[in-house]
């Protein structure tokens, strides 16, 4: 896929994941074959304010790159200025959320409530564009409702406005993360555009990605939920698509290597106090399927220590 003039590799990218994807999982991920990665949504507004918690945000290491820089707000001037502001930090390209369904977001404008407006979609993506020399693109739902699934619509006027690329998540944004993402929709965005279009919702095998690209004719997909605990999907998905068979079973013993790689480098970006406690959730996503698997769980939701992760593993190790 080529977004802009930027020529990207591999079969599947990192979503964006508020709370999830910080500098730490985009690492792993990206050693484990993820094509690129994006940051986590950033407020536009409070890059304005100098929110110096909101800037930190914007730090991507070398060791993470390829990495976009996502953006949320919904006045086409303050994006604009934002994305000119996250060009120090040297992004892929900038993506605009126009797909959030938290009350928060979308009751202020933003995220998937931009998709009510289509006209006001094109103006942002116009003013981002101008503002900055590197790609501009969207990530959209299917709608904001079923009575109003306007994906085809709202790409076409952010291709017109100058996106390079449109990623598509199959959902309303009335459905949240429930049901069935819709993967006839990406493929009539994809037939009405031609940048390319990545398709987002529901991807967690290299099974489900192959059907995805074949359902879609998408351009590329991305993968959100289905990398938690398991950040070796993007290995399997690569694998798949370029030997036609992949490694399926993760060995219980590289399995807690890989959870306690990832808790190493959340320390090292974020100290251990913190570092840990946000590490909490990870280390629940890494037990699934382990006998013993709610008790673990317990123990992950308390860890303080990087001491307390070798515990938690001895525990998961001598219980299977
Ligand atoms: C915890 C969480 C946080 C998310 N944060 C963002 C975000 O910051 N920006 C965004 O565009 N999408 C966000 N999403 C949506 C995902 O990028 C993705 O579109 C959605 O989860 C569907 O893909 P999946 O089925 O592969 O998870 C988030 C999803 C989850 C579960």
């Amino acid at each position: 896929m080529i977004i802009g003039n930027i020529k990207i590799k591999g079969h599947a990218a990192l979503a964006p994941m508020a709370g999830v994807t910080d500098n730490a999982f985009r690492e792993l991920c990206m050693q484990f074959g993820a094509g690129f990665c994006i940051s986590e949504m950033i407020s536009a507004k409070a890059i304005s304010f100098n929110n110096q918690k909101t800037i930190a945000l914007m730090n991507i290491y070398n060791t993470e790159r390829p990495c976009a820089i996502q953006l949320f707000g919904s006045e086409p001037e303050i994006l604009a200025e934002a994305a000119r502001f996250s060009l120090q930090f040297n992004p892929l390209f900038i993506d605009i959320n126009m797909g959030c369904p938290a009350p928060k977001v979308f009751n202020n404008g933003c995220g998937s409530a931009l998709m009510k407006t289509p006209y006001l979609c094109g103006k942002i993506v116009h003013a981002v564009s101008k503002a900055v020399n590197i790609p501009v693109t969207v990530k959209i739902r299917s709608g904001v409702d079923e009575a109003n699934k306007n994906a085809v619509e709202v790409a076409a006027v952010c291709e017109e406005n100058g996106a390079k690329a449109v990623t598509v998540h199959g959902r309303t944004r009335e459905q949240y993360y429930s049901g069935q993402a819709d993967a006839r929709i990406i493929k009539d965005v994809k037939r009405a555009l031609t940048i390319p279009v990545i398709a987002n919702g529901d991807i967690v095998t290299p099974e489900d990605g192959v059907r995805m690209y074949e359902q879609t004719g998408c351009d590329y997909i991305m993968i959100g939920r289905g990398s938690l605990g398991n950040p070796w999907v993007f290995e399997q998905i690569n694998s798949y698509f370029e030997n036609g068979s992949y490694n399926s079973d993760i060995p219980l013993k590289q399995r807690l290597d890989v959870m306690k790689r990832h808790a190493f480098l959340v320390v090292e970006k974020k100290g251990e106090n913190l570092g840990m406690r946000e590490f909490r959730k990870h280390a629940a996503y890494y037990l699934k399927g382990f006998k013993n698997a709610a008790k673990l769980r317990n123990h992950a939701f308390s860890l303080s220590t990087l001491d307390d992760l070798d515990k938690m593993i001895s525990l998961a190790e001598n219980s299977q």
